[in-house]
């Protein structure tokens, strides 16, 4: 099969690139990815020699790049191509409109006009909205974004439906709680935390650090997606969960405390205008199935993930003091 992954070179597609090539390597992959800010052609080192890889550079809203991409003929496409930064969508949502709704659609239609086998489109727990301190989100549950971010993915969820129902077009959608784990941008809570402490400098926790998010690693989110991807039936949406609630308070205290680094070092600062206050998802869908559940607990992730960033160092470095500039990045520390 040859499958089209868009933002390949991100956080979660690097790691489901990797996972892909070692259980699955009869398959060819094209990883079609900007390399935005948060693409790093780093984060696939090793791979970009395999024979079966190949790096297309280029914007999935653009047809002149789709074209020749969708001309190779691609059996399927898992779409992880997006702007996901909620900060980022706050301060100027244009890019998050432009990637996650139009590139989206863009993606659809080449995907129907060349009769793709199967499109996966992966989303996010934030299009439920927010939950109180009780209950959980299904996949029936209504979508009611809050952040510029969530509800430019719920427009391409609902896209990706419409395409389903009007044009037969095979699409799944996966919706996921908080990822963690290695090579994620340090922007986001979990590597921010990590690598802020371990230059010993403030970590700024937004209000009272009670919001709670439900943290998976990303190999247990990729481990799902290669069975929905393989074996998930058309036209329907699964929730992936990780049984892993926790305050943000909570999150960084284990952290400060795997590394042996005083609490002391935490700041409370201004509230995320519209912070969402609680997501949980229920996973019963995909388990009864899929036979999918998460794997790795969240003390045994957070430990490795510690590990790999105190391993890695060079990697966030070169990131945070730009000398590490991807080709066409709107990143624009000085290269060197
Ligand atoms: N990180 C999470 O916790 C999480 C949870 C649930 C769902 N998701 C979803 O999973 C997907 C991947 O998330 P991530 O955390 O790896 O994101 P990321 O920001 O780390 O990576 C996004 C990738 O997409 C690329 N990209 C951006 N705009 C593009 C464009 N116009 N054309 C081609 N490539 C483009 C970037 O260069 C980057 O490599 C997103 O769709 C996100 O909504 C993420």
């Amino acid at each position: 099969m040859r499958i089209l992954v868009t933002g390949g070179c991100g956080f979660i597609g690097s790691n489901f690139i990797r996972y892909l090539l070692s259980c699955h390597p009869e398959h060819e992959i094209i990883n079609l990815d900007k390399l935005t800010y948060a693409g790093n052609l780093h984060n696939l080192e090793g791979i970009s020699g395999h024979p079966n890889y190949r790096f297309v550079q280029g914007d999935i809203a653009e047809s002149s790049v789709l074209e020749p991409v969708f001309e190779g003929k691609i059996d399927g496409v898992i779409h992880f191509a997006a702007e996901s930064h909620v900060d980022r969508s706050i301060e100027d949502a244009m890019a998050f409109v432009h990637t996650n709704v139009v590139g989206t659609y863009q993606l659809l239609n080449f995907a129907k006009r060349y009769k793709v086998d199967r499109f996966l489109h992966i989303s996010t727990d934030e299009v439920y909205g927010e939950l109180g301190s009780r209950g959980t989100f299904t996949e029936d549950s209504p979508i009611k974004p809050n952040s510029p971010y969530a509800a430019s993915k719920a427009s391409s969820d609902l896209m990706a439906k419409a395409f389903f129902r009007t044009h037969h077009l095979p699409v799944i959608i996966t919706r996921c709680s908080n990822n963690y784990g290695p090579y994620q941008f340090p922007e986001k809570l979990i590597p921010l935390m990590i690598t802020r402490a371990m230059q010993d400098l403030p970590l700024p926790v937004y209000g009272d650090g009670q919001n709670v998010r439900d943290w998976i690693y990303v190999m247990d989110h990729c481990e799902a997606l290669v069975r929905v991807f393989f074996e998930g039936k058309e036209g329907e949406i699964y929730n992936i969960g990780g049984d892993g609630e926790r305050t943000n308070l909570q999150v960084v205290n284990a952290i400060l405390d795997y590394m042996g680094k005083p609490r002391s070092l935490i700041t409370f600062v201004k509230d995320r205008p519209g912070h969402d206050f609680r997501y949980a998802m229920d996973y019963t869908k995909i388990k009864k199935a899929l036979g999918w559940e998460p794997k790795v607990l969240f003390e045994e992730g957070i430990r490795g993930t510690v590990d790999w960033y105190r391993n890695n160092r060079s990697w966030w470095e070169s990131i945070l003091n730009g000398t590490y500039r991807a080709v066409g990045s709107v990143n624009t520390g000085p290269e060197k």
